[in-house]
């Protein structure tokens, strides 16, 4: 049954738009099952850049229906905003190409007030959020004080629902954080409106999918973040709120389990990662420079959703093979081959030291990262530019042992290999 999932496998930010957009054009639906507007995924279509946080990437291929699962977290002033610069660029936005599940929940300016005050409390062990409200909105939902697009469908109930939400919260910023409070009455108003404009997507998507699969449609979730943000499995406490992981594909469309096909790990040809945390093959200087770029090219390792510089480093295969393993990946897409380009010598890491003794594997998943030194394995660089590649010949021979060593390292084939930010830019491994 045709359901194929899209992964990072890193800290997020490893192209999963492009990735997406690329898979789009062969399947029928296109689905987010988690995060919110922390992410911020990139397509290039000729001339137009498209950076979509909330609404999947597949929306740009104008046959597919997109989908908003119930894992995700849902801004609607965002939402809105991006409906409509869609829909300035010439997409349709109509509800049959647009479904909202009735169980995600909704991303309040409480929550985003909550996010705000809970960094500032945090001083030096800020997790470095996006701000996007999404740990404040997830703990919403697990305490069972969410809202629910569900609720937007009857005002009624709605209004007061919002009172209670934001005096909650209310008290919280005052009494916890001495932050000022918020109207509770102008924030009703704001969502009220809203609600109006997104009940006509608002549905059941659950059974939409499942009654698509049964056709025989295919299916293409899209994850938002990366393995390693993941809430049980990243470098916990520095995680985002959601399961970016390729179960959090089931639970958060409403699937069981025997669908999957193909589980698409996204893994660019180095780290990167936006935030605190550990980072055990980070680099400074100027080879980090090198591969972060100055913030003259698009593609340079600036965040989509807060602009902030991305910290980089080489490409760890402990933490890729912890990868794989978590979510089942059955095929690699590596991203951002051409940024080695003009390297002497690449490092891969392929292991890790602590007092004497080296690990492969990780002891206590990636929970604790701070003491290991990592083992590198050298590979030859290369000089070529290789956007124009577009077979596997066409890559430099030190290229394509690069490649082939990752997948010895790590036990899983590269089937695509990402060499720029256009879609013609890929070189598929069949
Ligand atoms: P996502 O969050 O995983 O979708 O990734 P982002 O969109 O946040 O970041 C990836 C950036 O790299 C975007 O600017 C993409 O356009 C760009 N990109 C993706 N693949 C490639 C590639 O193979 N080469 C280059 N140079 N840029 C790429
Ligand atoms: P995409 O989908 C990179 C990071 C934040 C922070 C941590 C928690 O574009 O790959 P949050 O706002 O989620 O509570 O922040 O997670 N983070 C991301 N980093 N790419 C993302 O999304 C991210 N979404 C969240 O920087 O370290
Ligand atoms: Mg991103």
């Amino acid at each position: 049954m045709p359901l194929d999932i899209v992964v990072g496998t890193q800290w997020g930010d490893e192209g999963k738009g492009r990735v997406v957009d690329l898979l789009a054009a062969q399947a029928d639906y296109v689905a987010r099952y988690n995060g919110g507007d922390n992410a911020g995924h990139t397509v290039n279509v000729g001339q137009q850049i498209f950076k979509l946080h909330l609404i999947p990437s597949g929306i740009i291929h104008p046959h597919t229906v997109a989908v908003i699962g119930n894992g995700v977290a849902v801004n609607p002033r965002v939402l809105l905003s991006e409906m409509e610069t869609l829909t300035e660029s010439g997409i349709d936005i109509s509800p049959k190409r647009l479904m909202l599940s009735f169980a995600a929940h909704m991303i309040t300016p409480a929550h985003l007030a909550l996010d705000q005050a809970q960094e500032t409390a945090r001083g030096k062990a800020k997790i470095g959020t996006t701000l996007r409200g999404i740990g404040p909105a997830y703990t919403s939902k697990v305490s069972r004080h969410g809202l629910r697009l569900f609720e937007m469908l009857d005002q009624a109930k709605f209004v007061p629902a919002i009172h209670a939400h934001v005096e909650e919260i209310n008290q919280q910023l005052t009494s916890l954080y001495q932050a000022e409070p918020l109207n509770p009455d102008d924030v009703a108003e704001e969502l009220g409106e809203y609600a109006v404009r997104m009940a006509p997507y608002i549905g059941d998507i659950s059974t939409t999918i499942y009654e698509a699969l049964g056709q025989g449609r295919r299916i293409l979730a899209e994850g938002a973040q990366g393995t390693l943000l993941d809430l049980d499995h990243g470098t916990y406490p520095f995680v985002t709120s959601s399961t970016p992981t390729s179960p959090g594909a089931l639970v958060g469309l409403g699937l069981g389990p025997g669908y999957e096909e193909r589980v698409i790990g996204v893994t660019k040809s180095f780290q990167s990662r936006v935030g605190s945390g550990p980072f055990p093959t980070e680099l400074f200087g100027y080879l980090a420079d090198r591969l972060r770029g100055t913030g003259e090219q698009p593609w340079d390792e600036f965040g989509t959703t807060t602009g902030r510089p991305r910290r980089v480093g080489w490409l760890d295969l402990v933490l890729l093979r912890y990868a794989v393993r978590i979510n089942g990946i059955t095929e690699l897409a590596l991203t951002k081959l051409d940024i080695l380009s003009g390297l002497d010598r690449v490092l891969l890491c392929t292991g890790y030291r602590q007092e004497g003794h080296e690990f492969f594997n990780l002891p206590f998943g990636p929970s604790d990262l701070s003491g290991y030194e990592p083992i590198y394995e050298e590979v030859p660089g290369w000089q070529e530019e290789i956007r124009d590649a577009r077979r596997w010949e066409d890559l430099p021979v030190e290229a394509r042992s690069y490649i082939l060593r990752i997948e010895e390292l790590v036990g899983v084939q590269v089937r695509l290999v990402s060499v720029g930010p256009e879609r013609e830019q890929v070189v598929e491994i069949t």
